[in-house]
């Protein structure tokens, strides 16, 4: 699974590196974890200095290496105590032995073992040793004490090591322990978002990207939508704690981390998943595909081959899905989009009593920076009539931004809404 990692705020994270041979790879865990977007600090024990130098790690993480406690230098520049409180999370890799123990003791002798008493960050160890350090009845047993005391153990890898043994004790590959890192901060993001978020508990289904309608085999009708629009707006949605699907045309973009996905091809299976997605339960639908209104009559067999000078396909209308969705007895909140070329506020507000929506959202896709498959865009918002609220003009920002605004003026339209129990 791929994390959208800019979800995640700047999280702080100090990587307490031990003497170990497994030290080396804790300079690439530090690239993967400022590649994620976490600040890094580095702490090393005496041991590990042994291995690895601290400049390397300063290089790497572009912040001062923590090494000493009783550094009247250091402790002038961010002494322990606000280290401890500095830190989101305290991930120990590799953890010695010797360093389970100081732990499991409650020891308080160099600047590690002080930190793991200071901070109120979670604690994750990643023991790396020998095979026969890893099976002693004294780190098992100091494992289960840290474990009773909530730290988290990350469990060594099997196979052959630097001493050339071969079982436990090996450190996870650094990728692998940066995807468990930031998994667990999207994990705990989501939790408060379930609970706090602008849409805790509602369930979106969100269109997005062009439909594409065949004319033969080979051939079909189109537009320029790439999807990035509706894309943005199902991440936002799930970091504002939804439970979102994404009803995509074809597209060639990466599902947003958390969201669900169905593919669709014709304007005709967009709406057939749409009204299922309606039985299965939608409190929102946003509609941000850009939806062929038409589709060829007869789909040829066979690739139409060339002949005289002009070729005539008949088209026929196709349905209206935001539209049909809105009819629907027990609709959703409907929120289209209006894609024009002149006249954009007429007839987007047009659109909006047409088609009986709550909430449409306009732009001007006659411009190249804004609107379709650019990274930005700008739009004006109409709410229907019920709701009393003004027109929200979203200055020109990245649509990340814009999907952020949006969702601030469903929250506030479900809020106003009279014939809604929700308490928000
Ligand atoms: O995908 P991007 O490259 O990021 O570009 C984003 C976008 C420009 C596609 C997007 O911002 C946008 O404007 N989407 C709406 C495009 C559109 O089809 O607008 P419309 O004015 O033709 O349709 C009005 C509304 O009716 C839309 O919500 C549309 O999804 C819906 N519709 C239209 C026709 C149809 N048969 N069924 C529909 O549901």
């Amino acid at each position: 699974m791929s994390f959208d990692v800019s979800v995640i705020p700047h999280k702080n994270i100090i990587l307490a590196v031990t003497g170990g041979i497994a030290a080396y790879k804790s300079a690439i865990l530090v690239r993967r974890l400022k590649d994620a977007g976490f600040n890094v600090r580095v702490v090393m024990t005496q041991g590990a200095q042994a291995f690895i130098t601290p400049l390397t790690f300063q290089a790497l993480s572009g912040n001062p290496v923590h090494t000493a406690l009783l550094d009247p230098e250091a402790e002038a520049g961010m002494g322990h105590i606000e280290l401890a409180r500095w830190a989101d999370l305290l991930l120990v890799a590799p953890a010695s032995c010797d360093t389970l123990a100081k732990f499991a003791a409650g020891l308080a002798d160099d600047l590690l073992s002080t930190l793991y008493l200071a901070t109120k960050a979670p604690v994750w160890v990643a023991p790396a040793m020998n095979q026969q350090m890893w099976a002693a009845k004294p780190t098992q047993r100091n494992l289960a004490t840290l474990i009773e005391d909530g730290v988290h153990v990350i469990m060594p890898d099997a196979g052959s090591q630097a001493c050339g043994d071969v079982g436990l004790g090996r450190m996870p590959e650094p990728e692998d322990l940066a995807r468990q890192v930031t998994e667990y901060f999207h994990q705990a993001q989501r939790a408060i978002a379930e609970k706090f978020g602008q849409l805790a508990g509602k369930r979106v289904t969100i269109t997005a990207g062009p439909t594409r309608e065949a004319i033969d085999p080979v051939r079909y009708i189109s537009n320029h939508s790439t999807g990035k629009m509706g894309f943005a707006l199902a991440a936002a949605c799930y970091a504002a704690g939804a439970d979102v699907t994404l009803i995509a045309g074809p597209v060639t973009l990466d599902t947003p981390n958390g969201v669900k996905r169905k593919n669709v091809s014709s304007a005709v299976k967009m709406l057939n998943e749409s009204m299922q997605m309606l039985e299965d339960g939608c409190d929102i639908f946003i509609a941000t595909a850009a939806v062929a209104d038409y589709r060829v009559a007869e789909v040829a067999e066979h690739k139409i081959k060339k002949s005289g000078d002009e070729l005539n396909v008949a088209l026929v209308k196709n349905p209206d899905i935001v539209a049909t969705i809105a009819q629907q007895e027990k609709r959703p909140f409907m929120v289209g989009f209006a894609a024009e070329t002149r006249n954009i506020e007429e007839y987007a507000a047009g659109k909006l009593v047409a088609k009986k929506l709550d909430m449409i959202a306009c732009n001007d896709v006659s411009r190249d920076d804004i609107g379709f498959a650019s990274d930005e865009n700008a739009m004006t918002v109409f709410f229907a009539e019920q709701y009393q609220m003004d027109k929200r003009d979203l200055e020109k920002a990245s649509k990340q931004e814009i999907a952020q605004q949006l969702i601030e003026a469903i929250h506030d339209a479900l809020h106003r809404d009279p014939s809604s129990d929700d308490d928000f």
